[in-house]
């Protein structure tokens, strides 16, 4: 069978590496892909825009493609599904309106409250005027968010009024994130630990992925500005099999259930960014209607069941009879990200030890091009350093050894990846 991943990411880099061992299939494109895809054998990529969606459905009907993959929101946020399935083409991913849970924040907000979806509390803003009085009166700290898709960088965290003043002016006046910040949403600050949390849906039965923990802010000690994400660990230690089971009833059945009461199906990977307090309650930051990316990284590289079977199996909506199976032990990835990342980051600096691959460990290329056989820097985040091991220290001691050998201009990294899963361990 043939699959096509749609993304120039981690993510799909990984999609795709995991995807083309599948037995089912002997032909695996990616559109764009990037210089990682590039130099897989096995793996062909096509220089196709991820948003120029009736390129992509020509493609996908010449090539008799199997099984199409979407990686991004944004062209999930366009409505890339709803017309792959008009033009009968098989592909996994939520439709337009069920990816709303993760292009608007203002709907995901309204939706959770309306099914009872625990939530930090909010209120949605397009005066300037309002949006001041509301944080002079909660005070801080609070979250400012743009309502519409920011590539991750549209959260600020306001830890006094006139940052939070500041953020809010930006978006309503300054337009720095275009539409995208037309409304705002001001929202309760949470304190707890972060966990990822991937589930596959058919639109019927959910099949949850291994648990995971990203790393959101540019420098060590969660310091500095909010990214995509600097790296990832999984699964994450405070997931055990108790709260797993909460988080499956108190958000992600709610979830997926109160989707099927609006008369919206959901069908793709549902991600819930969740934050879990001192006493084990949850509650739910975001939805993504996608696979994270770093978090794609780690859990594939410990997934040892047949990803494409799955995903075939939810695309005709019969999941439920499959599990999921994972390694023992752990895995991370260490993002190397491009100087200047996340505001204007430096590209075509070549990149050097880039390919190291072997069981325990990959190199998987984001922000990367392949020219006159070389590899050069082509976006903020540029690789994300993968291992695995029978412990966390493990797998990051070797993914942490590499990284020391990979050299490019301006390379910045995080050097706590894991660090606090493996303080709370001891
Ligand atoms: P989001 O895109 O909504 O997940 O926000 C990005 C990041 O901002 C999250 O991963 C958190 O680290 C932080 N964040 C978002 N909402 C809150 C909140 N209500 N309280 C504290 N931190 C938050
Ligand atoms: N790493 C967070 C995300 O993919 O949204």
């Amino acid at each position: 069978m043939k699959a096509l991943i749609i993304g120039n990411g981690g993510r799909e880099h990984a999609l795709a590496w995991k995807i083309e061992q599948s037995s089912l299939v002997d032909k695996v494109f990616v559109a764009p892909g990037n210089g990682g895809t590039a130099l897989e054998e096995k793996i062909e990529n096509i220089n196709i825009s991820v948003n120029d969606i009736d390129k992509l459905v020509s493609f996908a009907k010449e090539e008799k493609v199997d099984l199409t993959i979407i990686g991004p929101e944004v062209p999930l946020s366009k409505g890339i599904v709803d017309t792959f399935i008009e033009n009968k083409l098989k592909v996994f991913g939520p439709k337009k309106l069920a990816a709303q849970l993760e292009s608007s924040k203002d709907f995901a907000k309204s939706f959770m409250y309306r099914h009872q979806i625990p939530t930090a509390k909010y209120k949605t803003f397009t005066n300037i005027k309002d949006a001041h009085e509301y944080i002079n009166k909660e005070g801080a700290p609070i979250v400012i968010k743009a309502d519409g898709l920011a590539a991750g960088k549209g959260v600020i965290v306001a830890m006094n009024v006139k940052e939070a003043m500041v953020a809010v002016e930006s978006m309503l006046e300054d337009n720095l994130f275009g539409d995208a910040g037309a409304r705002v949403v001001i929202e309760e600050f949470l304190t707890g630990e972060e966990v990822s949390f991937i589930v596959i849906c058919d639109g019927n039965s959910i099949l949850p992925l291994a648990s995971s923990q990203d790393h959101k802010r540019l420098l060590d000690s969660d310091l500095g500005p909010n990214t995509g994400g600097m790296g990832a660990y999984s699964p994450a230690p405070i997931v055990t099999k108790e709260l797993h089971k909460k988080i499956i009833t108190e958000i992600i059945e709610p979830t997926t259930e109160g989707m099927k009461k609006d008369g919206i199906e959901f069908t793709g990977f549902l991600y819930a960014g969740l934050m879990i307090d001192k006493e084990n309650n949850i509650k739910t930051l975001e939805f993504n209607c996608r696979m994270g990316d770093p978090e794609t990284q780690p859990i594939l590289f410990r997934l040892k069941s047949d990803l494409f079977e799955i995903l075939l199996a939810a695309s005709n909506k019969n999941i439920k009879n499959y599990e999921a199976n994972w390694d023992d032990g752990s895995s991370i990835t260490i993002v190397c990200a491009s100087e200047n990342y996340p505001n204007q980051p430096k590209i075509n600096d070549e990149i050097f030890n880039h390919n190291k691959n072997n069981n325990n460990s990959y190199i998987f290329h984001a922000g990367t091009k392949l020219k006159n056989n070389k590899i050069y820097t082509a976006g903020g985040r540029v690789l994300g350093v993968t291992a695995k091991g029978d412990s966390l220290k493990n797998a990051k001691d070797r993914a942490y050894d590499l990284v020391k050998d990979i050299k490019f201009k301006g390379m910045q990294y995080r050097t706590d990846i894991g660090k606090k899963a493996l303080e709370n361990d001891q």
